[in-house]
């Protein structure tokens, strides 16, 4: 499930971002993405960028003959639009098809007729590409089935690939036999002068090839939909939409189509364009950047290769920069005297060396459509059919719960996912499966004593052996994170088999050993992903060792079942296992079959002990933080139990400070911050999103933990938030740390039993203070899984 990407916005949080809608974010496999602009890199990547660039400014953005074409279009996409007589219609697709021929135009030096064929071609040409090219191609994890599958979605892109480079180099070869040097006409042209004077590399033909796909992929969808996302905006604000109209008026008299040259003249139709683009961010994540090197961002690590993705959506609705950035507020840009405000957090076309370089052609198309087709149509809503905008807890709420249901799938696409969890066990599963070992784990977890005495004695138990193991440093600093991770680990394991193992036993060492391997290895950075071949060949890699310490667990849980089925008894049911064994003699089916079963255990101590111990990690890391608030706890609990006697579940509602402090720590530092990977199993929308079937779907919860339209101040570390002032807890609308829904963790009674017993009892028996020279830092590290400290260094006296 390990994800690389994550989405930065501001430089300490990993903010706002709802939904990852993952579709054509990497990968175009079919395309060749080691050529053109966009995927490019390096020195051939710079000449490109530096030959399209010139082009484009010499093909007339801001010069009199581009306008002269966008005008033309603008005729045509009206006519179009006349044409349904005010009957509702699709408004993207005219819009689209002029935006498209505007890049046609500057490339072949003429435009194509709407009703053409070769322009119908090109259109669904382009359709399919931006449909199919997206990571939900089996073709990206599984190359070898390209020769296999015939009239697959891949054989169709690559047949539609080999179509439109015939036809362009069809066109350069036109372009050449008329070529003028004196009389350059398009980007062809360009291109043919450029080789003319300069051989390399970065020009050849299927250089060149690309990059005229890239401008018809990066300038024609993104400049169509902020048209039509201003479009719908005007249509549900229809005060904006007459001042935006009364403006052109008082200009034109509507006698004259508007050019680039009364700009300066219509201050309100700027501030709108940019406030649409603003509130409804087109590249809602700008493209995928790589890290070249291991680098610090903010204070996250980054390690080399990392795919970072900014999300820019994030940044225009964050209420630090804006004032009620959920409004829509075209005056927010304008001073008193009309002049356009510069906003620091604006970006829409990104920032910097990858920065979109159709950005002076797309805000010339960008007003002079708004304009035009303003100044001819008025834009309303279709009798019975509202134009939808959406909020975004909302659809969180409507992903998770209301349409929980229909996505609650779970990816199956990474190596490690296939080869190893292959839709076996609970985490990974779907379907009739799935919910068979759902309930019976969550009924498992509930009869081993969730919430009852005998399970709280094994976690004191527990307490007390981590307590000894921190006691042993005398006072001296050590790495927490051990301790409380070798504690919750066996907490699991006495659940499962029914007995504790001792921290120095070699058995302890090598289960312990093989989970923290798969945390490291099993994620997206494994070779095997995108190459699975490399399986076969490579000897002692990280995919073999993964497949090697599999097996190992595998023989163990045979052994332990062997155990158990020898000893079995009905009336005394001892642990997991026995239940399992109970189940199987009561009811025969695939859903319990030793391979799910064996899935789910490793499921139960992945999912289960890094999550609980990094939350209390964090936890006593904030403590040391804020020893006041140590202190309090501390204090709480000593009124109650006057520190001779352990704290019980029991004890529980008598120490809201304490309770109210464990979830500010969930809160503020989300352990599974970007959740665990949904699927939608049907065609579905979200908050107004198509999302088709197979999408992954990632709910960010840190960002909705850290929200200031949800939380005051967020940023703080504010226990009392939870309180009410006759010290009862608080329920927040926005906290979800276990997520929320039918596929929501089935540990979170488990987690929060521990949670409670292990801050509390290890508070009453030490102090826990800074490191000298190396004080505790509350920096987060996103390793792809979880949300982790970059240190646990501490020091802990006891009391
Ligand atoms: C503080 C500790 C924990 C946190 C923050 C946490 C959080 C989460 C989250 C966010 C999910 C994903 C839900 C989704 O897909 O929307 C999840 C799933 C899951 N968790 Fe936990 N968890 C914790 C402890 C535990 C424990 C102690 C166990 C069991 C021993 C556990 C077992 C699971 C399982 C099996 C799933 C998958 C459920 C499914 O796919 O149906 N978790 N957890």
């Amino acid at each position: 499930m390990a994800d690389p990407t994550f989405s930065s916005t501001s430089p300490s949080t990993i903010n706002q971002n709802v939904l990852t809608f993952f579709i054509g974010v990497v990968v175009l496999f079919v395309v060749r993405w080691d050529r053109g602009v966009i995927f490019n890199t390096g020195h051939v990547w710079r000449d490109l960028r530096r030959f399209t660039l010139s082009t484009l400014r010499n093909f007339g953005v801001g010069k009199k003959s581009l306008e002269e074409k966008i005008h033309e279009e603008i005729l045509e996409v009206s006519n179009a639009i006349e044409a349904h007589k005010g009957k509702p219609f699709v408004l993207k697709k005219h819009i689209a098809d002029g935006t498209f021929n505007i890049i046609y135009n500057l490339i072949f030096g003429q435009r194509l007729e709407y009703t053409s064929p070769r322009f119908n071609e090109f259109i669904q040409i382009f359709d399919y590409l931006f449909k199919n090219a997206g990571l939900q191609v089996p073709e990206n994890f599984l190359p070898w089935l390209q020769y296999i599958r015939k009239n697959s979605p891949v054989q169709t892109m690559i047949k539609n690939d080999e179509i439109l480079r015939a036809y362009v180099r069809e066109k350069i070869q036109e372009h050449r036999e008329t070529f003028d040097a004196e009389n350059l006409r398009d980007f062809l042209d360009m291109y043919i002068l450029m080789t003319q004077e300069e051989k390399s590399e970065s020009y050849s033909e299927m250089n060149i090839f690309r990059t005229i796909v890239d401008l018809f992929t990066a300038g024609s969808e993104t400049t169509a939909t902020s048209l039509l996302w201003a479009f719908l905006y005007l249509t549900k604000y229809p005060e904006i939409q007459h001042q935006c109209r009364e403006e052109i008026r008082k200009l034109t008299g509507f006698s004259r189509m508007v050019t680039m040259a009364d700009r300066e003249e219509l201050p309100f139709i700027n501030a709108t364009i940019l406030e649409v683009q603003r509130i409804a961010s087109v590249a809602v994540f700008v493209a995928p950047h790589v890290a070249e090197e291991d680098i610090t961002l903010g204070d996250f690590d980054v390690l080399k290769g990392t795919i970072l993705m900014f999300n820019v959506n994030a940044l225009h609705n964050d209420p630090r920069y804006w004032d009620n950035p959920e409004k829509f507020l075209p005056e927010r840009w304008l001073t008193k005297d009309k002049k356009i405000i510069k906003h620091e957090a604006f970006l829409p076309f990104s920032w910097g060396p990858r920065s979109c370089l159709g950005e002076p052609l797309a805000r010339m198309e960008m007003f002079l459509f708004f304009t035009n087709l303003l100044q001819r149509f008025e834009f309303i809503n279709p009798p019975d059919e509202p134009v939808s905008l959406s909020a975004q807890l909302d659809i969180v709420k409507e992903g998770l719960i209301t349409k929980g249901e229909l996505v609650n799938g779970r990816p199956n696409w990474l190596f490690a996912i296939k080869k190893i969890f292959n839709k076996k066990g609970v985490f990974f599963n779907t379907g009739q499966e799935w919910k068979d070992l759902r309930r019976f784990s969550l009924s498992t977890l509930r009869n081993f004593g969730v919430g009852k005495k005998s399970l709280e004695e094994k976690i004191q138990e527990e307490v007390v052996e981590v307590s000894i193991a921190i006691e042993a440093h005398n006072g001296k600093p050590f790495v927490l994170k051990k301790h409380i991770g070798d504690g919750v680990f066996n907490v699991i394991y006495n659940i499962i088999f029914g007995q504790r193992l001792e921290y120095t036993a070699p058995r302890f060492h090598e289960l312990i050993d093989i989970f923290d391997y798969l945390f490291k290895n099993a994620g997206i950075q494994l070779l095997e992903n995108f190459l699975p071949w490399l399986q076969y060949v490579r000897k002692n890699s990280p995919a073999q060792i993964l497949i090697k310490n599999d097996q190992i667990l595998r023989g163990f849980v045979q052994e332990k079942i062997q155990e158990h089925r020898e000893t079995f008894d009905a009336n005394n049911l001892r642990d997991f296992v026995d239940m399992y064994i109970l189940m199987t003699q009561e009811e025969k089916s695939e859903s319990y079959s030793e391979m799910n079963i064996f899935r789910t255990i490793v499921d139960l101590f992945s999912a289960g002990s890094e999550t609980t111990a990094t939350s209390l990690l964090w936890a006593f890391l904030y403590l040391t933080k804020y020893p006041e608030i140590q202190h309090q706890c501390r204090e709480e609990i000593r009124k109650l139990t006057d520190f001779n006697r352990m704290v019980t579940m029991a004890d529980k509602d008598e120490l809201p400070f304490v309770n109210a402090t464990i979830l500010e720590v969930q809160r503020i530092a989300t352990v599974a911050a970007i959740g665990a990977p949904h699927v939608a199993e049907e065609d579905v929308t979200l908050g107004g999103f198509d999302v088709p079937k197979g999408t992954i779907v990632q709910f960010i919860i840190h960002t909705i933990h850290n929200d200031p339209r949800y939380w005051e101040t967020p940023e703080k570390f504010l226990p009392e938030r939870w309180l009410t002032k006759d010290r009862k807890i608080i329920k927040h609308d926005a906290f979800l740390p276990f997520s929320w829904g039918p596929r929501s963790c089935l540990g979170e009674p488990l987690a929060r039993m521990e949670m409670f017993l292990f801050f509390t009892n290890l508070l009453q028996r030490f102090e826990f203070t800074d490191a000298p020279d190396e004080p505790v830092s509350l920096s987060p590290r996103m390793t792809g899984i979880t949300y982790q400290p970059i240190k646990s260094l501490i020091c802990a006296k006891p009391l």
